[in-house]
């Protein structure tokens, strides 16, 4: 009896015990409820932000409405994961393997038609990353050229395609851009210190070549060269420095090259630092038929919460955070901070789908699981592996996902970061976990979903707000 009677008071004891740890760690909303038809792709782009006015750039999908870039191929869902695992596994290599400087060999004899006929790119260097899939616009040289570009803060240097394409250049939708047209255009000299800070480079007599290799084996080499960049008619940047391409291969699509915008010193951040002061930011859209923008310097968005920006010498081009935990419907996974802090997190815009450290990626998924029990599952779609079918649905209710950063900044993921919808018969969960404990993990694209973003290189925070864009 007294034994019966102990039970039930150690039994009241834990309820209250259970009741107030989940009330005092339960935060903000604990679940997305959304129409199972709001998930399917829309073909009409739906933007009416006139991105002119605010010195904003429009960013898009660079597949969708709303991309600049017209009847481009788009690859299909098991493509693009397997290029955005590619991107990663380049991301992850360049980790192991610190920076050197290459040179770019030119073979004697084949140089009466063009210094770069005989240019042989040095063997994979893992260097760069290509697959970043936002798009902008931005012009070139006087008269000025609109030329849309892949938006990479994964990359340092800006490169397009020019003219003559002597050996190669791929199929762009925008004319590609002829140097001589240019009035304000030169090319950079191999005694400017410009031409040394290139991680490849090399000297065709005294004119400065430069060579980027991405990890899928896309390139681009030619001039390194100086015009002026519009960024909006109140941004203008004379004697900006880029790459003008003569010989570029790879998946581009018809963008017509690249903007960097990573911390190295031949980035735009870099190169524009006494007019902008480091201070960038963007949003992603959430959809291919929205927009999102990218602005330079200027007042940040109200409501904006900063956490520090970290480096990591072996990757100069990144930008790195303090990720803490994981919160799923309120509450804070039990996974050890040192997940965390031995694997590192870097944010970045071209990587699809973030990747955690496997203990942190196990127990997500755990709690995700448990919360989606309700929900027939559905087979694994590349590298996700926990999918539901939402065919006999009206609505569905998914967990709430946030991430918390150091300095109390805890960034609550959109709908559609939480989810990958490939169909409504499979919407997977839309994180990955690394197989080893040590690699980088990766705050991605999906998960940056209608934040506003904004990068502060100068004070070394990077801040997250809500409600950026659609
Ligand atoms: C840049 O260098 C190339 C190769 O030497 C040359 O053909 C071109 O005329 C140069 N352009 C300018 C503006 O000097
Ligand atoms: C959807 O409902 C139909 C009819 O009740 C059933 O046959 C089918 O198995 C259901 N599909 C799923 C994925 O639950």
């Amino acid at each position: 009896m007294a034994s019966h009677f102990f039970a039930f008071l150690l039994l009241c004891f834990s309820l209250l015990i259970q009741y107030s740890y989940v009330a005092g760690i339960i935060s903000g909303r604990l679940e997305h409820t959304i129409a199972v038809s709001s998930l399917l792709p829309e073909t009409i782009c739906s933007t009416t932000e006139d991105f002119t006015d605010n010195n904003r750039l429009k960013l898009t999908h660079r597949h969708g409405p709303c991309s600049p870039i017209k009847n481009s191929k788009k690859p299909d869902h098991k493509q693009i994961l397997a290029q955005d695992q590619s991107r990663v596994y380049s991301i992850q290599h360049r980790r192991h393997h610190s920076s050197t400087t290459t040179t770019i060999k030119i073979e004697p004899n084949k140089i009466h038609q063009s210094p770069l006929a005989g240019t042989k790119i040095p063997a994979y260097t893992g260097k760069s990353f290509s697959t970043a899939n936002f798009i902008v616009t931005v012009g070139f040289g006087t008269p000025k050229r609109d030329l849309s570009l892949i938006f990479d803060t994964g990359s340092d240097v800006t490169w397009i395609q020019c003219q003559p394409c002597i050996s190669s250049c791929y199929a762009q939708q925008e004319p590609i851009f002829e140097p001589t047209q240019s009035s304000t255009y030169s090319n950079v000299s191999c005694s400017e210190s410009a031409c040394s800070e290139l991680d490849t480079s090399s000297c065709s007599g005294a004119t400065c070549l430069y060579a980027v290799q991405y990890g899928d084996n896309s390139y681009t080499v030619g001039f390194f060269s100086k015009d002026t960049l519009t960024l909006s008619s109140s941004d203008i940047l004379p004697g900006f420095f880029f790459g003008c391409g003569e010989k570029n291969r790879g998946l581009f699509g018809k963008a017509a090259g690249l903007l960097g915008l990573g911390r190295g010193s031949t980035s735009l951040i870099s190169q524009s630092k006494t007019k902008y002061n480091g201070v960038f930011s963007y949003c992603l859209p959430s959809t291919s038929s929205s927009a999102g923008y990218l602005t330079f310097g200027g007042g940040a968005p109200a409501n904006i919460k900063y956490t520090s920006m970290l480096t990591d010498s072996s990757m100069p081009t990144f930008y790195f955070l303090n990720l803490l935990s994981i919160r799923v419907a309120g509450i804070k996974l039990s996974i050890s901070p040192t997940v965390f802090s031995n694997a590192g997190t870097l944010i970045d815009s071209g990587t699809v789908i973030s990747r955690l450290p496997p203990a942190a990626y196990s127990s997500l998924r755990q709690a995700f699981k448990q919360k989606m029990g309700k929900y027939p599952t559905a087979p694994a779609l590349s590298i996700l592996d926990t999918c539901y079918d939402f065919s006999n649905y009206s609505t569905v209710s998914v967990p709430t996902v946030a991430l918390e950063f150091a300095g109390g900044v805890v960034v609550d993921l959109d709908f559609s970061g939480i989810l990958y919808v490939a169909s409504l018969s499979q919407a997977c969960l839309a994180f990955a976990g690394n197989s080893d404990a040590g690699d980088v993990g990766i705050f991605g694209n999906i998960q940056q979903h209608k934040l506003n973003v904004v990068y502060n290189v100068g004070k070394q925070v990077i801040g997250f707000g809500k409600g950026g864009c659609n």
